[in-house]
């Protein structure tokens, strides 16, 4: 019988349940997905919380890899016993089940589902973030908070790799050594010190050209200050609560500062945008300009501890949420380099920036 993670009623990590479910055939324009790995987001935080409200009852989770079961009619593209993932679906926290075929994507051969269901969320996200929300090249100095977290792992690899220097945020010493090897030039400690002052301090006082600020309301004035002339604040997310509200005549006078509020929904809003962002995001790893982060696998059944501790602010990289090894292990050519986590030894190379573009680069 399937199971699922179900949410009846919004709350904490209590309220998560292991249910058995029913899952309906395809319909026109669906696959059935018979799931291998489910990825843990902070989404999912605001989904349980009520955040970001939703209908209820609902199975938790916007993101898995597996297998394709059964195709619905009228779908182009996907046959029975692909490898598949998707990143947009919630629902995701389940043995099996359907969904638009639209929000698939296929997996090469040197991705693995386990790295698949780890990065391509937070990964299309670092895509879209530092090469479209702002492009990213030589000569721009970013601070990106939470750098030890699974999207800031992710985007401070590929910032370097356009050529960006970057310096990281985070809360303990234990995090600085995990996020300066992977992509960060600095980076500041906020469990003590005013991030602010050290920002200053690590910039001649000039401050940088973006913010990436996925924590909000603790860190939202902090970012503001840190921005140059004509710097940008990329609000992205909000772990520490809802940023608050931006009278807009602050960021005139002589600094003249830009923000934004981004989603990733807004960035792979089409089947093109979709496999372009995809697509970016495998051949970087492929290629080694961005390093898989450390995984952390737990089961399914333990979906609510998982939650728990990322909330609490203990994880780094990414959690994965196991649901079949074994069907994972079949279908998969020998992975490539980027089928392995990684073991965070060396810092993230600077590559040439040209040659860590991805095709398809669309300029703002
Ligand atoms: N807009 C989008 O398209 C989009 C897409 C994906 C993710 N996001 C956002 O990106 C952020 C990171 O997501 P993720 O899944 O990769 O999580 P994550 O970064 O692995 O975990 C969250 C991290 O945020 C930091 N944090 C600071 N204050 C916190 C607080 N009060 N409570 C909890 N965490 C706090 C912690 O790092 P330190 O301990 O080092 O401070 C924590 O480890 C989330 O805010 C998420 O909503 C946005």
């Amino acid at each position: 019988m399937p199971s699922a993670i179900r949410l009846h009623r919004t709350g904490g990590p209590e309220v998560l349940a292991l249910e058995d479910v029913e899952v309906p055939p395809p319909g026109p324009g669906q696959l059935a997905v018979r799931h291998t790995y489910a990825g843990l987001n902070f989404i999912d935080v605001y989904h349980r919380t009520g955040l970001y409200p939703l209908t209820l009852p609902l199975t938790l989770g916007d993101e898995a890899a597996g297998r394709v079961t059964a195709v619905g009619a009228g779908v182009r593209g996907f046959a029975v016993g692909d490898r598949v993932a998707y990143a947009r679906a919630t629902g995701a926290w389940c043995t099996e089940r359907v969904l638009s075929a639209d929000l698939a994507v296929h997996l090469p051969d040197g991705v693995s589902d386990q790295l698949a269901a780890a990065v391509l969320l937070k990964g299309m996200t670092a895509e879209y973030l530092v090469r479209r929300t702002v492009a990213l090249r030589p000569g721009h100095v970013v601070l990106f908070h939470a750098a030890a977290g699974g999207t800031g792992l992710l985007a401070c690899q590929w910032a370097r790799a356009l050529g960006a220097r970057v310096i990281g945020a985070v809360s303990t010493p234990e995090k600085a050594a995990l996020a300066k090897a992977h992509g960060c030039d600095a980076v500041v400690i906020t469990q003590k010190r005013n991030f602010v002052t050290d920002v200053k301090a690590l910039t001649d006082g000039k401050g940088v050209d973006v913010v990436y600020d996925s924590v909000g309301q603790a860190t939202f004035e902090g970012s503001l200050a840190c921005l140059k002339p004509r710097g940008m604040l990329v609000s992205f997310g909000q772990s520490s609560g809802r940023p608050p509200a931006l009278e807009l005549g602050r960021l005139g006078g002589d600094r003249s500062l830009y923000v934004t509020r981004p989603s990733l929904g807004a960035y792979v809003s089409t089947r093109q945008e979709l496999e372009t962002c995809s697509a970016a995001l495998f051949e970087v790893l492929e290629k080694g300009f961005v390093k898989p982060p450390p995984i952390r696998t737990v089961p399914l059944a333990q979906a609510a501890a998982a939650m728990a501790a990322l909330e609490a602010r203990r994880t780094t990289g990414s959690t994965v949420l196991e649901i079949d090894a074994a069907l994972a292990a079949t279908g998969l050519a020998s992975p490539g380099k980027a089928g392995k986590p990684g073991k965070a030894a060396k810092p993230a190379k600077k590559a040439k920036p040209q040659a860590a573009k991805a095709p398809a680069k669309k300029k703002r």
